[in-house]
């Protein structure tokens, strides 16, 4: 029998909403299917594995025990910190103990979406469960963040094939982020940018300028202090982004974007 090479992943969601798994899925360069079936082993995923309850803990166990140093953690969500971690628990164990134990073992650990990244939406003031990233729960973890909401699933099998290829994470910017995905500010690669450089401005929904497709500037894009390469890799399959589809840039990748880029429909 050939031997697996493939590396292990335990692949957690906590205070989250599954938009990156199911980002994920949708994966085409190399597929989701060829990276759970032929690239990575996905010993650990609440989403997909067929496995649940106590043989899904099983599966986690026997992984951390087999692989401890060696595999590869993913996590989903963020992690509520405040009153010991009662506010999420799986198995009768608190998300919070659950992370510091798989990423202090883990070889990497990558955040995926803008809630593993940064706290996300579960940590907007007055974040009342303590909701912290992957980097505040587990000080001194190795972990590249894939900010999003949610994550750009090309973006996030780059990291894991420079990984495979390379036995390291990419390089990041002060933020934590792969440089090759948010070094570039979304205002200079948007496609609406000749019509900013005119002063073409749609003011409202469905006016003129916006059914020809002039900037969203005066609609609140907060594309100019946005750093990610959504205009030039887009989602689904590379099908569209949200400037394209006629609303502005949230700045869903920024970090605490929830309290930073609001209000969301002003500048
Ligand atoms: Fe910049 Fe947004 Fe206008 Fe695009 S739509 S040019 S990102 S302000
Ligand atoms: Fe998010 Fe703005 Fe891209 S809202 S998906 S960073 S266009």
């Amino acid at each position: 029998l050939e031997a697996d090479n493939r590396p292990p992943v335990i692949w957690m969601e906590f205070q989250g909403c599954t938009g990156d798994s199911e980002a994920f899925l949708r994966a085409n360069q190399p597929t989701a299917a060829e990276v759970i079936l032929d690239y990575l082993s996905i010993d650990y995923h609440e989403t997909i594995m067929a496995a649940a309850g106590h043989q899904a803990e099983e599966a986690k166990h026997q992984t951390f025990e087999k692989y401890k140093g060696k595999y590869i953690a993913v996590v989903e969500g963020s992690i509520p910190m405040a009153d010991n971690g009662v506010y999420c628990t799986i198995a009768g164990d608190s998300a919070l103990n659950i992370v510091r134990k798989i990423c202090s073992n883990a070889a990497a650990t990558i955040a995926v979406g803008s809630c593993s990244s940064y706290g996300g939406i579960p940590a907007a003031n007055p974040n009342p469960t303590g909701a912290a990233s992957v980097a505040e729960a587990v000080p001194g973890v190795k972990v590249v963040n894939m900010p999003g909401c949610p994550v750009n699933a090309d973006n996030l099998t780059a990291v894991i094939v420079h990984y495979l290829t390379f036995g390291k994470l990419p390089a990041t910017d002060r933020f934590g982020r792969p440089k090759f995905a948010y070094g570039k500010r979304i205002h200079d690669n948007c496609e609406r940018r000749g019509h900013f450089d005119a002063g073409q401005y749609a003011e409202s929904f469905g006016d003129a300028g916006h059914r020809q497709g002039w900037c969203l500037y005066k609609l609140g894009c907060k594309g100019p202090e946005t750093f990610h390469n959504c205009p030039t890799v887009r989602y689904n399959e590379g099908t569209s982004w949200p400037v394209q589809a006629g609303h502005g840039c949230i700045g869903c990748s920024e970090p605490y974007f929830w309290d930073s880029m609001t209000p969301f429909y002003k500048r």
